[in-house]
């Protein structure tokens, strides 16, 4: 019984805080249909889905790629794209179904959990996304490459 004790406590406390984080809405499982292309690790494949890693991290420390970030999942995207290095011209379609919460958390994931590379990451609140839900339908998917041009050349 003791020795069960003793296994099961580090498991709550690694749970806790990740529970904590995501408020409600569940990151890693909201990451699964993101996955289908950027695969889990968050990878992604060259030359078709981009890796959510290094850009990633770069553009969340910057409050314009932090907008870029949020209204890419979404609005979607069609490049041309450069991302770490390597040329992207595909689409990413608009994710629906995700309220400001969700998109937060989805992000916070790939955030925490997948990005490793580059600047320190700070998590996104379902307040600051509801924040740039208004300039959704104020842009495009061409035009958000296009921003992302200009963020992070
Ligand atoms: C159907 C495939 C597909 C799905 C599903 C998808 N993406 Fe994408 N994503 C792409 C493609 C393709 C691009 C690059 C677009 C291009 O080539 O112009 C992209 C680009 C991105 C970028 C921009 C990366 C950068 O460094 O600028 C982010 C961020 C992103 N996706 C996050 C997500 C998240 C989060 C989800 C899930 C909620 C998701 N994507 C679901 C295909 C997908």
């Amino acid at each position: 019984m003791r020795l069960r004790a003793a296994l099961l406590l580090p498991v709550l406390l690694l749970a806790t805080p990740a529970r904590a984080q995501d408020a409600g809405a569940d990151g890693a499982m909201l990451f699964e249909r993101c996955a289908a292309c950027h695969t889990a690790s968050g990878a992604g494949l060259p030359g078709a889905f981009p890796p959510l890693n290094h850009d990633f991290r770069v553009l969340a420390a910057r409050p314009e790629g932090r907008r870029y970030l949020v209204l890419v999942v979404s609005v979607g995207l069609i490049g041309p794209l450069q991302v770490d290095g390597a040329s992207y011209r595909n689409v990413m379609p608009a994710q629906s179904g995700l309220d400001a919460a969700g998109i937060a958390a989805v992000l916070n994931h790939v955030g925490t959990r997948l990005s490793h590379d580059g600047p320190a990451f700070r998590a996104f609140t379902a307040a600051e996304v509801a924040g740039y839900a208004a300039d959704a339908a104020k842009t495009n998917a061409s035009e958000l490459a296009a921003l992302h041009a200009r963020i992070d050349p």
